[in-house]
C-alpha cells in the first residue's frame, strides 16, 4: 500500500513517532511518503489515497508550526478530499486542559469536513500517561492497517 504520512512536530517527539512508524510501514513492505513541511502544493493529496497524521499540539491547541501551511491551507481552499482514508495519531498533555490534543483534533475536524473517510480509531498520546509514545503508536498501527483491509 502507499501511504501519505504527514508529521506535524514541534520539538521532536511526533517526529520520533512519525520516524518508528514510516520504518515499521517499509518493513511491512508498504510505500511511505512524508510531509513534514509546505502547503497543499508539496503533499500531493490529490494523488494519495492512504494518510496517516502524526501530529502534536503547540500553543493553546494548535498544530506544530511545520505543518501550520499545510493546515491553513486545507482551511482556506477545502479541496474535496473524499477519495482519502486516514488514520491518526494524536499528541498531548492534558495538563493543557481545554486545549489537550487540540493540534490532532483540528486536523481531525478539518479532514471529516472535507470529505476524507476515518478509518480505525485515532490515537491521542498523552504525554502524562505516555513516556513512550513511540511504542503506544506502534502497538496501535496493526489495528489501523487491518481497519484498512477490511
Ligand atoms: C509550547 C507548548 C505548548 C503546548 N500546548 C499544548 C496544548 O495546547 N495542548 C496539549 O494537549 N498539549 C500541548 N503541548 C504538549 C505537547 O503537544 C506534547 O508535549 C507533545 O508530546 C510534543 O510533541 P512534539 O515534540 O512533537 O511537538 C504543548 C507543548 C509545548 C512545549
Amino acid at each position: 500500500m502507499q501511504i501519505l504520512m504527514i508529521v506535524g512536530s514541534e520539538m521532536g517527539n511526533a517526529e520520533m513517532v512519525g520516524d518508528l512508524v514510516k520504518d515499521e510501514l517499509e518493513g511491512l513492505g508498504h510505500e511511505v511518503r512524508v510531509i513534514s513541511d509546505g502547503g497543499l502544493a508539496e503533499a500531493e493529496l490529490d494523488a494519495a489515497e492512504t494518510l496517516l497524521v502524526v501530529s502534536s499540539t503547540t500553543g493553546l491547541g494548535d498544530v506544530p508550526q511545520n505543518v501550520e501551511a499545510l493546515y491553513g491551507e486545507l482551511v482556506e481552499e477545502r479541496p474535496d478530499l473524499g477519495h482519502l482514508r486516514y488514520g491518526l495519531v494524536g499528541m498531548g498533555d492534558r495538563n493543557y486542559k481545554d486545549t489537550y490534543c487540540g493540534g490532532p483534533k483540528k486536523w481531525i475536524a478539518i479532514l471529516d469536513e472535507l470529505g476524507a473517510t476515518r478509518v480505525g480509531e485515532p490515537l491521542m498520546l498523552d504525554a502524562t500517561d505516555h513516556p513512550t509514545p513511540d511504542l503506544d503508536a506502534l502497538a496501535w498501527l496493526p489495528g489501523w492497517l487491518d481497519a484498512l483491509e477490511s
